[in-house]
């Protein structure tokens, strides 16, 4: 069974309050998911291995470390967009890799419309970005997709999760790590969480 993280860091649980709000415009409401994807990369890479390097100081030589792998980003369109920014500015050298998938209006079940993922994978760790985390199709789609690139090491990183959607992750893919700010009480008939926050998507580009 893989590992279900849930932040309780007070700055994630102010900002997420903050994010949650109804009234929370667009131009906040993106900042608000940058900064809690931030504080969540901190909490999702804390396993990330290391390698030794020697490093030269103003005084003297020393042992030092950097990272050993190479992290892909991969946030689903469009909603992951927003938490791209955030776990960028942490880690520079990810390499961020778009997949495109939408939920279908009755089945709720994802359709693929986006994916350039070159032949073989470039990256040894691959982190998904997409902040609500529903019934669990979106996710399991995405993971399928990495995992068939040949993705070794899969994370998966959100916002808020509803019990649902974690167990079917959980269920499909016992190897996937998952990182969120919330879980929260259960779906709506439109599959949306609730409470939630709406739709994370709308509420960052301005089209609800
Ligand atoms: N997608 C959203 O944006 N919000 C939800 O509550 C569920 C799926």
């Amino acid at each position: 069974m893989s590992k279900l993280h849930v932040s309780n860091h007070p700055l994630v649980l102010h900002k997420l309050t903050l994010l949650r709000d109804v009234n929370t415009e667009p131009k906040k409401f993106r900042e608000l998911i940058r900064e809690i994807s931030m504080l969540l990369a901190y909490e999702a890479t804390a396993d990330l291995a290391l390698e030794e390097k020697s490093v030269t100081t103003p005084l003297a030589q020393t042992k030092g470390y950097a990272l050993k792998d190479v992290i892909g980003l991969i946030p689903v369109l469009r909603a992951g967009l927003g938490m791209v920014e955030g776990f960028w500015e942490m880690m520079p050298a990810a390499e961020v890799w778009h997949i495109g998938l939408y939920r279908d209006h009755k089945t709720f079940e994802p359709i693929r419309y986006y994916s350039k993922l070159p032949v073989a994978p470039t990256v040894q760790v691959c982190v998904i970005l997409d902040p609500m985390l529903a019934t669990g199709g979106t996710a399991v789609e995405a993971v399928n997709m990495l995992k068939k690139w040949g993705a070794q090491k899969i994370k998966y990183v959100g916002l808020i999760g509803a019990p649902e959607g974690i167990k079917r992750l959980q269920d499909a893919h016992p190897d996937v790590d998952i990182y969120l700010a919330a879980v929260d009480d259960h779906l709506d008939e439109h599959a949306y969480i609730v409470p939630g926050l709406g739709d994370a998507g709308d509420r960052q580009f301005g089209t609800g």
